[in-house]
């Protein structure tokens, strides 16, 4: 079993569009051949799913627009910070060596009595003023760009509502549902693509945080929120929930798959397809439904159409389950049949005390749903 599934550090590298090779190719034989085999090339590029984690969980490294937007404005109040206190804590240095107490005669003395300076006063009040109305402006204006942004027509739509403790997603426009993976198609400097995000909670307050694509956005029952996000690279964003929402809010983990759009184009049409009729998992299909499984989650196709818990008509396509607790592999499957409290400690579903044939028939039945 792989705990932390969801919080590994870095690893691989990301692929490089091999648009030189392209050309070269190209250039070196201008056959029917060539042409072929670029053609073959660029699909196989465009189906392939670029799988760089991206587990960066600052502000730092932005690789989406409102992030980097978010970004500058923090450089901007950090250089400014960092300007007012070297020049404080430079003038308290400075005071502190140069006004020190020189031997017992000093003592003797009072230091000169200067009531008022015009000049000294308006020194110290003026440019502080200044200084915060500056920053005010500014982050009144970021706080326009990132909460009213300008996004292009036909910017992607995905609703996310939070859930304790996993994440149900939802592409109205294309009748997609799917939990915990979040895929949205990669944006360009030169064309934009923007996928908006409307956040809602089914339960407790939520909060949705993936640091490398925009800033925390709340989730908040009876109430809908909505972030944006535009990434320039592809690969697999983590985030958290970033609001104590109970038990297992550490592992309410988010994972945004950022694709090519046509590789996303080709993700949708799979979701929205029905998993294939595989006669060899009938009776894990039956007993799935025997076992009320059905009565919380929903397989598209059959009669399994609870909406409680996470959608699993492509539950198999997931790399992770129990929103990231664990990768998505027959070991940890069948720990979480046999009793998902040992993976996910205080998760809503209940051990469904399943015997040994059940348990196996549905395992089998769920590996299928591709
Ligand atoms: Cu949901 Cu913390």
């Amino acid at each position: 079993m792989e705990m932390n599934w969801n919080c590994g550090s870095r690893h691989g590298h990301e692929r490089q569009t091999p648009v030189r090779f392209r050309f070269s190719l190209i250039q070196r034989n201008r056959s029917i051949l060539g042409v072929a085999a670029l053609t073959l090339l660029t699909l196989a590029h465009a189906s392939a799913q670029d799988s760089t984690i991206r587990a960066v969980q600052n502000i730092f490294d932005p690789l989406s627009a409102p992030a980097e937007i978010l970004y500058r404005i923090s450089l901007l109040v950090l250089a400014t910070c960092a300007i007012i206190f070297l020049v404080v804590a430079g003038l308290l240095t400075y005071a502190i060596i140069r006004y020190r107490r020189k031997g017992g005669a000093d003592d003797l003395e009072e230091p000169p009595q200067v009531y008022g300076s015009a000049a000294i006063e308006l020194a110290w009040t003026v440019p502080p003023i200044l200084i915060v109305v500056v920053l005010v402006l500014v982050t009144a204006r970021t706080i326009g760009e990132i909460q009213k942004p300008k996004l292009p027509n036909d910017a992607e739509q995905v609703r996310i509502i939070g859930h304790r403790f996993w994440w149900e997603v939802r592409y109205p426009k294309y009748d997609v549902v799917t939990a915990d993976e979040i895929h949205v198609p990669l944006s360009d400097r030169s064309k934009r693509i923007a996928t908006e995000f409307v956040l809602e909670s089914a339960d407790v307050i939520h909060g949705f945080w993936v640091p490398q694509l925009n800033g925390k956005t709340m989730l908040v029952p009876n109430h809908t929120n909505t972030m944006w996000v535009e990434p320039y690279k592809t690969g697999i964003y983590l985030g958290n929930c970033t609001v104590l929402c109970g038990a297992q809010h550490a592992n309410m983990l988010i994972r945004v798959v950022v694709d090519t759009p046509e590789r996303y184009q080709q993700w949708l049409n799979e979701q929205k397809a029905t998993p294939a009729d595989d006669q060899s998992v009938e009776e894990g299909k039956r007993q799935f439904i025997a076992n009320s499984c059905g009565a919380c989650h929903d397989i598209g196709g059959t009669n399994a159409k609870g909406v409680f818990g996470p959608d699993l008509t492509h539950f198999a396509s997931r790399q992770t389950l129990g929103s990231g607790v664990a990768a998505n592999n027959e070991e940890n499957l069948r720990s979480w049949l046999q009793d998902p409290q040992v993976l996910k400690p205080g998760c809503l579903m209940p051990n469904m005390k399943l015997g040994d044939k059940q348990l196996q028939s549905i395992l089998a039945y769920l590996r299928t749903l591709k």
